[in-house]
């Protein structure tokens, strides 16, 4: 059984192997520069770590592999476009470096190069694997509608915004999972819990998403500190901020919701300084607590010994003390 990162290693040589040198170089120069980025490649990872549950001759998936990783990149490049976003990675996003309409156009080649890798799945799998990757495909779209919708409202729940996050983030890591399981022939239950344990899994690593989005660690977050707090995003710390904030506090947070112009640094720091009034960072840890330990409890209902589920689990542990 490979490690999680002898897989990685694995995976990023079959990356840099990809035809990307077509023409017009203005095209594909942005698809290159954001997969050179690297990236943790966790949803790769977990689809070869799920086949590898049952069967070891992990390079069988590499397709699918990549194309779920070419399918997370374009939706990047998209996502830093709406989320005005000016660093990923630790670098210049793509619409920084060229322009919106570039990250439009390689980012939808992108989604056109992801089908085509994954249409590469082989036959016996195909059929199946193609329907989940496309409803997680409009799944996502539909998340990434609610995160903008969600900008212009203030009254935003909680219940929305955990649906919202599982349709933008959660459903592409169950169906990485579900999908390297799916091709090793595994049972039907075991797909349907691992779709579940990424389901959770999903959950915890988007509010933590969140939470590093303000407290991260500038150095090695590779994104903007505080970029979520420019949005008005509705993340699971201001739903609660919101709700917990005093007269005097819900009236600074609306002023500074309500802005059209101000001082980016102010704006944060200021908002920043209300999460850490109220507590917010250990609500939001707590919850992350709550939906990681739901998707460990996942784990139990696999078939398989519990000696290979902890590959699994350890790398879901380090997941949740990423910094990047
Ligand atoms: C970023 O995903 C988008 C979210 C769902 C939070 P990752 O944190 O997996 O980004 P990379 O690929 O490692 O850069
Ligand atoms: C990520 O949400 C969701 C998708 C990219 C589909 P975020 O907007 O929080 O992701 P980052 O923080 O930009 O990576
Ligand atoms: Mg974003
Ligand atoms: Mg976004
Ligand atoms: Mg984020």
């Amino acid at each position: 059984m490979r490690t999680p990162s002898e897989l990685l290693q694995l995976f990023n040589t079959h990356l840099a192997q990809l035809p990307l040198d077509r023409k017009p170089a203005g095209l594909y120069e942005p698809v290159r520069y954001e997969l050179s980025l690297g990236g943790k490649r966790i949803r790769p990872v977990l689809m070869l770590l799920a086949y590898q549950l049952y069967r070891e001759d992990v390079e069988a998936i590499m397709p699918t592999a990549l194309g779920i990783e070419m399918y997370h990149n374009y939706t990047l490049l998209h996502d830093d476009v709406m989320d005005r976003a000016d660093m990923r990675r630790g670098k210049p996003t793509v619409h920084k470096v060229w322009n919106d309409n570039t990250a439009i156009l390689s980012g939808d080649a992108m989604l056109v190069l992801a089908y085509q890798l994954m249409s590469r799945t082989a036959p016996e799998h195909l059929t199946q694997v193609l329907a989940r990757f496309t409803e997680t495909a409009l799944e996502i779209g539909e998340g990434q509608q609610y995160d903008m919708e969600f900008e212009s409202r203030a009254d935003v729940t909680e219940q929305e915004y955990i649906e919202m996050i599982r349709l933008k983030t959660s459903v592409l890591l169950a169906a990485a999972l579900e999908i390297g399981a799916m091709q090793a022939d595994a049972p039907a239950a075991d797909c349907r819990a691992l779709y579940d344990f990424g389901q959770y899994l999903g959950l915890a690593f988007q509010l933590q998403d969140d939470l590093l989005d303000v407290y991260g660690d500038p150095a090695t977050f590779g994104k903007q500190i505080g970029g979520d707090i420019l949005c008005n995003k509705k993340t699971f710390m201001l739903i609660h901020a919101l709700l917990a904030a005093d007269a005097a506090q819900r009236a600074t947070l609306d002023r500074w919701l309500f802005a059209s112009e101000f001082d980016a640094a102010e704006k944060i720091a200021a908002v920043t300084e209300i999460y850490n009034q109220l507590d917010i960072r250990q609500l939001a840890e707590a919850k992350i607590d709550e939906y990681f330990s739901l998707a460990l409890a996942q784990l139990d209902a696999l078939s398989i010994e519990p000696a290979r589920k902890q590959t699994l689990a350890s790398l879901a542990h380090s997941l949740m003390g990423r910094k990047s």
